[in-house]
């Protein structure tokens, strides 16, 4: 445990607070220190490795750089606008006196242990001319480096503030170069990555899409201080913007080639009006610092997500028979009765129920109609969902089932009913996206309904097992009908969601709830404190999966990153398994169109996963070989006894000879002092692996010699099993 460390230069007695000094936020490697006195904005002295002597803190300069800095505040911790700051602001506001300048001062600050290894840490800040205030947290999450940084905005003044910008962490990083590496795509094409130098100006991140952040951009990126990013070596900063809809992160390499980094709710036609007295949360950065590459950014994220965000993340998970690629919206009774079966043949634990079983004046039979109306399908489904869980428990199956309970067809009941709720201009041409529209979740009727759609679906079937949680449709025509504030929609639309999930959660708290949005247009740790998992993507063809999923890893810890074997892709069913097994394990086949010893084998790798399941979901992960640079892709779970590891390999190109693992691969996160037996698992019926199991290496060994995993064009998938040898 880390011990508060605040190094005054004035102490005033009797209090936590002094009028000059430092406050180091520190985690077991890293250390964010601002500089405080009373009267002064706060500026961030250092934010990098954490310094053995804390006194030490108080002898770094202002500025580690010469260039001149004629406003003082290039490093502002909480950077404001209009008055002498001349770079990007993290904060704008109008006074309700119509002052369009903001100056925050150091107030005082205070540390709190929060648990063990968690500190919070508050900056109190406040405006000499208004009574103005801010107050910066930093959550230090000391064992996992981690920092959860964010503000709270109030004031007492007359009359309402308006809130131009309103950022959640202003970042400041010196250093002579600056990477980053980011990410773009669309439908089926979700974190294509892409890293440049940073050069002089502002290079923007952000979405403007509402409902979700992805699409064109998620919220993750990951920063190279004085060099590219790189899997084992360098200064890496890792990001998620824990915020599920509009953002902004803006990337400022200032006059003196330092980095700014204000991140936080996208500003975008969204101007908010702050109340006397009421506060104005953000939602938080979560970041991590690393000296030693992305490679140990990644894992202090899972780790991070795993004890303290992600739902149930030190948990297990289920596996999922769904069945939307094996019927689409065609199924009836009779089909799903023979799924189910198919499910428990399999060896599943879950089957889920996609898209279209609900809507009767307006079936859903396409994507054209039903949304919004939440009965089951009497055509399709006479005797309803609870008929189809007591099926799936005759079974001995768990039930799941989709929802998109945010979402509406125009060709629905509830649209007829309420077109007030729905999230649309009267003015202007409709715009549909998937045919559909975004329901408004910043009014309290519209959340209930939500709610109310949830619950009673749960109580009518309490031993419900699974739900997928869908949202597909971004926001065009951004207009409340309701709302008094219509520059208040794309953010009381998140605030709304949140409040739901938080509804939800109280009655429903440990009930497995995919996070999906068409693909992975909500892969942020705002919404995971809600969810068991995310849908990465829709693209579920395992050669580009192996990329996505390796993207994904940077950020996500395997246990959240669902991974279904599918029919996409030209890959043998042993690839598109072997794939899948690195992640949250599912699948969406037609199980009668398996034969024999697909079948035989796809039970097998269900079995393989119960008992290997606990090392890759709970397991360090290391990247070894990338998929980039090689002709396979290689990465390994290690567990945290360091008894066992699974170790995963795939070929990524198909077309020439000799391709693959002719050297050995050196291994990553054993003990160097353990002895290790190597065995092939998952093999397909009636094939042998070329490595014996028989020998035992030690840690040492594989590490700095290595070990082939003989990937070939005939072997291109391939998963071994580290076990310690006793
Ligand atoms: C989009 C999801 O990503 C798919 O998996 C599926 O659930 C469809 N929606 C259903 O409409």
């Amino acid at each position: 445990m880390t011990p508060f460390r605040f190094i005054p230069l004035v102490v005033a007695t009797g209090t936590l607070t002094a009028s000059a000094g430092e406050i180091a936020i520190e985690t077991k490697h890293s250390a964010l220190v601002l500089r405080v006195e009373a009267g002064k904005e706060p500026l961030v002295i250092h934010h990098g490795k954490r310094l053995a002597d804390a006194a030490e803190y108080a002898k770094l300069p202002d500025r580690r750089k010469a260039a001149d800095d004629p406003t003082g505040v290039y490093g502002a911790a909480y950077t404001t606008a209009g008055s002498r700051n001349l770079l990007e602001p993290a904060i704008q506001v109008t006074h309700s006196d119509g002052d369009a300048s903001l100056v925050l001062n150091y107030e005082s600050h205070e540390a709190k242990q929060l648990a063990n290894d968690v500190q919070l840490t508050t900056v109190k800040l406040v405006d000499p001319a208004h009574p103005f205030h801010v107050t910066l947290y930093y959550k230090a999450y000391i064992e996992e480096d981690v920092i959860e940084q964010w503000s709270v905005i109030s004031h007492g003044e007359e009359g309402a503030v308006k809130m131009q910008k309103y950022a959640s962490a202003n970042l400041f990083l010196t250093g002579k170069h600056h990477y980053l590496t980011h990410y773009h795509g669309d439908w089926a094409r979700e974190m294509q990555p892409e890293s440049e130098e940073l050069g002089a100006g502002i290079k923007i991140l952000d979405s403007k899409l509402g409902t979700r952040a992805n699409l064109f951009q998620p919220p993750s990126f990951m920063i190279g201080i004085n060099g590219p990013v790189e899997e084992d070596n360098g200064e890496v900063i890792a990001c998620n913007l824990a915020w599920t809809g509009n953002y902004q992160i803006a990337l400022e390499v200032d006059p003196a080639r330092n980095l700014r980094v204000i991140a936080g709710i996208n500003p975008f036609a969204s101007e908010y009006t702050l109340a006397p007295k009421k506060e104005f949360t953000t939602p938080a950065l979560i970041h991590t610092w690393s000296g030693t590459g992305s490679g140990d950014a990644s894992r202090n994220l899972h780790r991070w997500a795993r004890k303290h965000r992600v739902l149930e993340g030190e948990g297990t998970r289920q596996t999922i028979l769904n069945n939307w690629e094996a019927t689409y919206f065609d199924f009836n009774e009779e089909k799903l009765a023979a799924l189910i079966k198919d499910g428990k043949k399999l060896g599943s634990d879950v089957f889920l129920l996609d898209d279209g079983w609900f809507g009767n004046k307006f079936p859903r039979n396409d994507d054209h109609a039903g949304l919004g109306d939440w009965e089951p399908n009497k055509l399709k489904l006479p005797h309803g969902i609870g008929h189809l869980v007591k099926e799936a428990e005759t079974n001995g199956i768990k039930f799941g089932i989709w929802l998109e309970p945010e979402m509406v067809n125009p060709k629905s009941e509830l649209y007829t009913k309420h077109p007030e709720w729905v999230i649309q201009s009267p003015n202007r041409e409709p715009h549909y996206y998937r045919n559909q529209l975004v329901l408004d979740l910043s009014n309290p009727e519209v959340q209930d309904f939500v709610f109310g759609i949830v619950d009673k679906i749960l109580t009518e079937n309490p031993t419900l097992g699974y739900i997928k949680w869908d949202c597909n449709a971004v926001i065009f025509n951004a207009k409340s009908a309701t709302n008094p504030y219509p520059a208040h929609l794309y953010v009381d639309y998140v605030k709304g969601f949140y409040s739901v999930m938080e509804r939800l959660r109280q009655k429903y708290p440990k009930l497995p709830i995919m996070l999906c949005a068409g693909g992975g247009g909500r892969a942020d740790y705002g919404a995971l404190k809600y969810f068991t998992e995310f849908w990465p993507s829709d693209n579920t063809d395992p050669l580009d999966r192996v990329y996505m999923q390796w993207e994904y890893s940077k950020f996500f810890p395997s246990i959240t990153m669902a991974a279904h074997v599918t029919d996409w892709g030209k890959q043998p069913i042993k690839y598109r398994t072997d794939v899948a097994l690195m992640g949250k394990f599912g699948h969406d086949i037609v199980v009668s169109h398996l034969d024999e010893k697909e079948l035989r084998f796809t039970q097998d790798s269900l079995k393989l996963y119960k008992e290997l399941g606990p090392t890759i979901w709970q397991g360090d992960l290391y990247r070894l070989v990338s998929p980039y640079t090689n002709d396979f892709a290689s990465l390994m779970y290690v567990n945290e006894s360091k008894q066992e590891a699974v170790w995963f390999n795939y070929l990524v190109t198909g077309s020439r000879k000799n391709l693959g693992s002719d050297g050995a691969v050196k291994l990553k996160g054993l003990d160097p002092a353990k002895r290790y037996s190597v065995r092939e698992v998952n093999l397909y019926p009636d094939t042998k692996s070329p490595i014996s199991g028989e020998g035992s290496w030690s840690g040492d060994y594989l590490m700095t010699v290595g070990f082939s995993p003989q990937v070939t064009k005939e072997r291109d998938s391939v998963i071994l099993v580290i076990r310690e040898a006793k």
